[in-house]
């Protein structure tokens, strides 16, 4: 075996030594090194199990895993993390097997990996690119010291239904957002050189589909036709294959019958063929074998056939490839060309990430050491979080805090230093972050009294990844102790929302108001004091038609990391003033879901008769529409200019801060096209831009639009422009907006 590690060492320094470039360098090693693969070998590296916690499904059989190591039948790993575990196994593999081709170690990095910024809807609330590539980047740094080199993030599914409990991984509703965000991201975590020490292989999935889950109930079936597919839910992965992100991972639903990962019209038709996607496609987890439960594969035998040829290269955990491919080529039903493709990507990857240079080179105790949990991190975690926070309301200025002695802290959530941590922590501990209280005591030390009561509990029994989360909602004996605090308290924080795993995968909910009998204390408290903050903890958008018509300040604080306690006291003190704007609409009432402002208009909309397209029992608008959220001080929107030109249109308006203090604004540009050959959205963002505004300071803020910017996919999924009326809106949100209408040719 030693003798092969050499010839791999020999090979790769004879084409780093010849004056080629390095993609061709890197083909000509991949080849080299195919040919000299027997068939198992090739499929070994198709194969990928999952080592130690962090399962995600059944997985398949367990037996013969270590043999199967040695013998180099696995290509990669996830969820065995830390330098030495990874260098342990890699060690195995590349001393033992034959061709010693190092395993690729990959794990759900969602929000970072031991210091934890926000989940990414709330971080995507923040609509800040940099930051967000920043924190993709502090991520990567962590991750690819602790062995890591392949994270399955960015999620970049469109949702548009709250109930989905995988909100949180995303970045909400709208597909232009979600597509700046993607890139964000990608390059955050992938750099401009995969193969460098702390850069690592992205993942955008799930393709596609998967947010639109019916009913918001995960796993569940969708219903897509042409135009939401090809201009909602693809234009983010669409994007992300631009920017050469490194692998797709397979959605597990289904669309109109085929489930993704025997898809050969998004995979090869689309992905390969029209985009000319290069990298690997990965399935999710067992996604191979659920082809059976989907109905189209009498057994993995055939769910190998189907997965193959429809171009999913990666097996994850279903033991299928393994076990079946070999026989399959043999028997001539899988052509080996299908298995020289996948195997070839794999290969590619291996060697951009430097894997073939030197295996270990991620598994670095020391660096280990000196970079995971570093603190200067941490200052990173805590200006995300900040930003992140949305105001969603705030009656007669309650906030910022204003010299109030004494502040009352009542919830179930308000010492709770777990929840911030939110769903898919990685690495994140249990309990580490800062609470809300610890935050609050933090910036305000001795200079007030506070008093707290935790008035109910919140969940019984577990709250973790592999176990459904119990809400309590029978004991109020907590009551009496929080309606006291709030009796002798100048202002009240009420912290509520929901436990850290009742968002994520597998938690979805019917019903999405305040969980157990956190609206009742709310109540009993309100009852004896009005002034109240209502800080929402959650890793969806909750339902809070009360809270939101009678509390007078609400502010939105998501699941906001491992700083989360100090980045909330930053907003409630003054010392940041809220930015947030919502990635996401609020409903008022579960009935409106699936809710989302970039709707058609249907053929009734809103009109003085009774047959329009309503409910009659609650309005059509959302609590709190996309693009929503305010600041400590205010903004006018004047003046605004639309005029096409020979390189397309320029859009320009002055946005004065009219209120006492400085803050940031984030300026929104909105189009409809008002004709078009399929019906277009009412509204849809075409571009933003966030800024510091200083009181009393006008900027004038102007926007290119190009002719891609009016285009759309038509049923064939190609772009196409149709000149016409096209309207304009620019403001702060998608329902407060300044309108202009243009033809556009
Ligand atoms: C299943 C999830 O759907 C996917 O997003 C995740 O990456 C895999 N499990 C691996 O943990």
């Amino acid at each position: 075996m030693k003798e092969m590690v050499l010839v791999v060492l020999v090979m790769l320094c004879f084409f780093r030594c010849s004056d080629r470039s390095e993609s061709s360098l890197a083909n000509d090693y991949v080849e080299n090194l195919l040919e000299r693969m027997t068939l198992k070998e090739k499929i070994g590296q198709m194969n990928q199990y999952s080592a130690g916690s962090n399962l995600t499904g059944p997985s398949g059989s367990e037996d013969g895993r270590y043999e199967k190591f040695k013998n180099g039948e696995v290509g990669s790993v996830l969820n065995l993390v830390g330098a030495e575990e990874t260098k342990k196994l890699q060690k195995l593999v590349v001393e033992n097997s034959r061709l010693g081709i190092p395993l690729i170690f990959s794990y759900d990095v969602i929000h970072g990996y031991k210091t934890i910024f926000p989940l990414p809807l709330a971080e995507s609330a923040s609509w800040d690119l940099d930051l967000m590539e920043k924190s993709a980047r502090i991520a990567a740094l962590e991750a690819t010291a602790s062995g890591i080199q392949w994270t399955f993030a960015p999620m970049v599914d469109v949702s548009r239904d709250a109930r989905w409990g995988r909100v949180m991984e995303g970045f909400g509703e709208d597909p232009y957002l979600v597509s700046l965000i993607a890139r964000a991201k990608i390059k955050g975590l992938q750099g401009s050189d995969l193969s460098g020490v702390s850069t690592m292989a992205a993942c955008v999935k799930h393709f596609a589909g998967y947010g639109l889950a019916e009913s918001g109930k995960d796993y569940n079936s969708v219903n897509i036709g042409k135009n939401l597919l090809h201009n909602v839910l693809l234009p983010p992965f669409r994007a992300s294959a631009q920017s050469k992100v490194a692998t797709f991972m397979n959605a597990f639903n289904a669309i109109d019958g085929v489930p993704s990962t025997a898809n050969e019209y998004l995979l090869r038709d689309l992905l390969f063929e029209k985009w000319g996607y290069e990298g690997v496609v990965v399935s999710d987890w067992n996604s191979i074998g659920e082809l059976v439960n989907h109905g189209v594969a009498k057994d993995k035998n055939q769910a190998s056939v189907l997965a193959i040829n429809a171009g999913s290269h990666i097996d994850m955990e279903a033991d299928a490839y393994i076990q079946n491919l070999e026989q399959l080529v043999e028997n001539g039903t899988v052509k080996e060309e299908r298995i020289d493709d996948a195997v070839r990507r794999i290969l590619q990857l291996k060697f951009n990430l430097g894997l073939f240079e030197d295996p270990y080179k991620y598994s670095d105790v020391e660096r280990e050491k000196e970079i995971v949990g570093s603190t200067e991190f941490r200052g990173v975690a805590r200006e995300v979080a900040t930003k992140s926070i949305v105001l969603l309301k705030n009656n007669n200025h309650l906030l910022p805090l204003n010299g109030e002695r004494k502040i009352g802290i009542i919830g179930p959530l308000a010492k709770d230093k777990d929840s911030p941590i939110g769903n898919w922590r990685a690495q994140g501990e249990s309990n580490s972050a800062v609470s809300l209280y610890e935050g609050i005591s933090n910036a305000y030390g001795d200079s007030v009294e506070l008093s707290y009561a935790k008035g109910c509990d919140l969940s019984i029994g577990p709250n973790n990844f592999f176990e459904e989360v119990q809400i309590e909602t029978e004991d109020r004996s907590g009551f009496a102790e929080a309606i006291q605090v709030a009796q002798s308290s100048e202002v009240v924080l009420m912290v509520l929302g929901e436990p850290a795993f009742m968002s994520g995968e597998a938690r979805s909910r019917s019903e999405i108001g305040l969980p157990g009998l956190q609206l009742d204390l709310l109540k009993v408290v309100h009852e004896v004091n009005k002034n109240i903050v209502l800080l929402l903890m959650n890793g969806r958008p909750l339902t809070i038609p009360w809270a939101a018509e009678n509390i007078p300040a609400i502010l939105e604080t998501w699941h906001l990391g491992s700083e989360a306690g100090n980045a909330i006291a930053d907003v409630l003190s003054g010392k940041v003033n809220p930015s947030g704007k919502l990635p996401i609409s609020f409903p008022r009432s579960v009935g409106q879901l699936p809710i989302y402002y970039n709707k058609l208009n249907t053929g009734r909309p809103k009109s003085d008769m009774v047959f329009y397209s309503h409910h009659m029992d609650v309005e059509n608008s959302s609590q709190y529409p996309f693009g929503y959220g305010l600041s400590y001080t205010t903004f006018v929107y004047d003046n605004l200019k639309v005029e096409s030109g020979n390189d397309g249109v320029t859009v320009s308006i002055e946005v004065t801060n009219s209120g006492d203090r400085r803050g940031e604004e984030i300026v929104q540009l909105y189009i409809r096209d008002v004709v078009a050959t399929i019906s277009r959205p009412v509204l849809e963002l075409k571009g933003f831009k966030k800024m510091m505004i200083e009181t009393g300071e006008t900027k004038k803020v102007e926007f290119q639009l190009s002719k891609e910017d009016f285009s759309f996919y038509n049923m064939d999924g190609d772009l196409v422009f149709e000149p016409g009326e096209f309207v304009f809106s620019v403001g702060t949100s998608s329902e407060k907006l300044l309108t202009q209408r243009i033809e556009v040719n």
